[in-house]
């Protein structure tokens, strides 16, 4: 449905309903047949578990030379330490995540990270290699928050 909306955004009123006009697109992609039969595949030839819980638990059985990559809620430099931001996901989970980074380096996993560019992700992995990429985003709400932002891909090898 998002896809036919102004600029595919996601939005709900006060009352939790979908409130986004429609974009007047005379042809709506929703989706490209051609990949979703090569996931089809993919699913269904390889050994794969899907998991739905928090990343604590996701990678609980972890083991030595495992590739783990993790792209967590972007922390934001406008919140304060304590404070929840709209994901859910405040800035002691960041800490949280951080701290298990360290454990999964520790046990010999490869570990891999994406946030935004913030003090407080530096800080928290500046042990590890930070590359500053620049990403593009098409979809905010507001005109000035689209466009080119600065992320972080964080790997400990
Ligand atoms: C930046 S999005 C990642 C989107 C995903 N990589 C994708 O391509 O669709 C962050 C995701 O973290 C999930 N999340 C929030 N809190 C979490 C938690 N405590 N443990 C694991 N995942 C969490 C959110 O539901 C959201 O889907």
């Amino acid at each position: 449905m998002n896809k036919s909306c102004f600029n595919g955004l996601y939005r709900v009123n006060s009352k939790n309903e979908f409130n986004v006009p429609f974009n007047q697109k005379k042809k709506v992609n929703t989706y490209d047949k051609e990949n979703i039969v090569a996931i089809n595949q993919y699913f269904n030839n390889n050994q794969i578990t899907i998991l739905n819980g928090d990343f604590e638990y996701s990678v609980k059985d972890a083991k030595k030379r495992d590739f783990i990559y993790f792209d967590p809620p972007y922390d934001s430099d406008s919140d304060t330490f304590t404070s929840y931001t709209d994901n859910g996901f405040n800035k002691e989970d960041q800490v949280r995540l951080s701290k298990l980074f360290k454990k999964l380096d520790k046990k010999g996993c490869y570990v891999m990270l994406s946030n935004h560019n913030t003090k407080l992700i530096n800080k928290l992995y500046k042990d590890y290699n930070i590359y500053v990429i620049e990403a593009k985003r098409n979809i905010n709400a507001n005109g000035s928050g689209r466009g080119k932002i600065e992320e972080v891909i964080i790997t400990n090898y």
